[in-house]
């Protein structure tokens, strides 16, 4: 006969001061399968999924659980695929990463060897040197699990089979294999390191003949002084790349205009390196049909004019849009509620406008700081003004350069046209700043 124990069921309530209630349920209904959906029926409705895990806002999403792009995925694999760079430039927080990432996990599904770094994630060429080389070696299994091991507890002394391993590793692929096993040795020469590290790329795709793709997010991050002098590295990063044929590019960055000068200017080495790879908006339909999916994974029913709300307030901002169904999500949990309707639409946009307050204040800070022209430029904006109105035009375009170099406002399609990036700073200082 079947060993038959009472379970124990632990049910926690949304509201939470309440204590978890216990209960004992004799073993007879246990072993009774017709019980069990009941159960998954109570747990579902009572133990509630949590607000973030179902709207993200802070950091890009797995693959699975990007709302539309996915013909941006599929056009960006393809390209890389076929040995063509792409340039990804769009403002903060509209999902770069998230279909950079996407695109890179599709291209390592299809055997391509992956490195993927962020310049916002390292301070100094020797960083970003020694992290590219750790990242090069772990495309090959016995390596990878070396360098968990050094990046997990710094120095390793490497012996026995991990020496033999390094030793090998060393002579096939340079002077790369020593950066990424021995932490701070790039600080020594950390120039000399990136070349080292850059080099490895192809040397390391070659011996295993697999495409390797580079992922470097946030590259406008390398005209900046912790790294030195960027004009030169990126001219070496192209002198090596020209003689890399098993080595393709990504290259991602929220800053639009100094992406774009990099790529397109022609004082500059990165000059018609790749094409630009312009995000596609999510389309009404598609943010409808993702976000209800994901209140459905709470068992929430929603009502379309909630979710046209959210799309409006959103204004095709992915974070924010995302953000205001997280506020939403928090509001009727807080209810104990499975129904969104218009009401809690309404109150996930003002629960948005909460959270994102301390964040708007200090951006409005930094504009102070930018000076008096940017702050007009600014208000002008807010207020769906013509920019350039009661200003001087040389003014005026310094203050929208400095504004554009902060992320705070970006270009739109039209000839002189200038956007504030993030919808919900709109409705903030359009609230908080007095009409010009
Ligand atoms: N395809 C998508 N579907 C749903 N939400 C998305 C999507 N892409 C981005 N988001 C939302 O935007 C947030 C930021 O995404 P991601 O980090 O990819 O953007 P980013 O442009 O790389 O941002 P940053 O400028 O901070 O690097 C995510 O946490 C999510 O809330
Ligand atoms: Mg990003």
């Amino acid at each position: 006969m079947r060993q038959s124990w009472p379970a124990l069921l632990f049910l926690s309530r949304p509201s939470s001061e309440a204590s978890p209630a216990l209960y004992v349920l004799p073993s007879r209904i246990v072993g009774n399968m017709a019980f069990w959906p009941y159960v998954y029926g109570i747990l579902a409705t009572v133990v509630r999924v949590a607000s973030r895990i179902l709207f993200p806002t802070d950091e890009p999403l797995p693959a699975e659980r990007m709302i539309g792009r996915v013909e941006d995925v599929d056009e960006l694999a393809a390209q890389l695929r076929g040995g063509i760079h792409r340039i990804l430039a769009a403002p903060r927080r509209t999902g770069k990463s998230t279909v950079c990432r996407a695109a890179m996990a599709r291209l390592g599904d299809g055997g391509a060897y992956l490195v993927s770094l962020s310049l916002f994630e390292l301070t100094s060429i020797a960083s970003l040197a020694e992290r590219m080389a750790q990242l090069t070696l772990a495309n090959r299994g016995p390596l990878a699990r070396l360098v968990e091991r050094v990046r997990a507890g710094g120095e390793v002394v490497l012996k026995g089979a991990a020496l033999t391993l390094s030793v090998k590793a060393t002579a096939e692929l340079g002077e790369g294999v020593e950066l990424a096993l021995r932490p701070g040795l790039a600080a020594g020469d950390p120039h000399a390191a990136l070349l080292g590290a850059l080099r490895m790329l192809e040397r390391i795709a070659e011996r295993d003949d697999r495409p390797l793709v580079l992922f470097i997010d946030e590259l406008q991050e390398i005209t900046d002084g912790d790294y030195g002098d960027g004009h030169r590295i990126l001219k070496e990063l192209r002198e090596i790349l020209a003689s890399s044929p098993h080595v393709t590019c990504l290259f991602a960055g929220s800053v639009e205009h100094l992406m774009r000068d990099l790529f397109t200017n022609r004082q500059r080495a990165l000059y018609g390196f790749g094409g630009f790879h312009d995000l596609t908006p999510i389309t009404e339909r598609e943010w409808s049909e993702g976000l209800a999916a994901r209140f459905a994974e709470d068992q929430v029913r929603v009502d379309l004019d909630a979710l046209e709300r959210f799309v409006a307030a959103g204004r095709g901002h992915p974070r924010c849009t995302m953000l205001i169904a997280q506020q939403a999500h928090v509001a009727i949990v807080e209810q104990g509620s499975h129904h969104l309707d218009l009401s809690a639409a309404e109150r996930g946009y003002r629960g948005a406008l909460a959270a994102e307050r301390a964040r708007h204040a200090d951006g409005l800070l930094d504009v102070r700081r930018l000076g008096p022209g940017a702050l007009r430029v600014l208000t002008n904006l807010a207020h769906e003004t013509p920019p350039y109105r009661s200003m001087e035009a040389k003014t005026a375009r310094r203050a929208l350069d400095a504004l554009a170099a902060a992320g705070i406002v970006n270009r739109g399609t039209g000839r002189g046209e200038w956007a504030i990036t993030d919808p919900l700073f709109v409705d903030y200082l359009s609230a908080t700043l007095p009409r010009p």
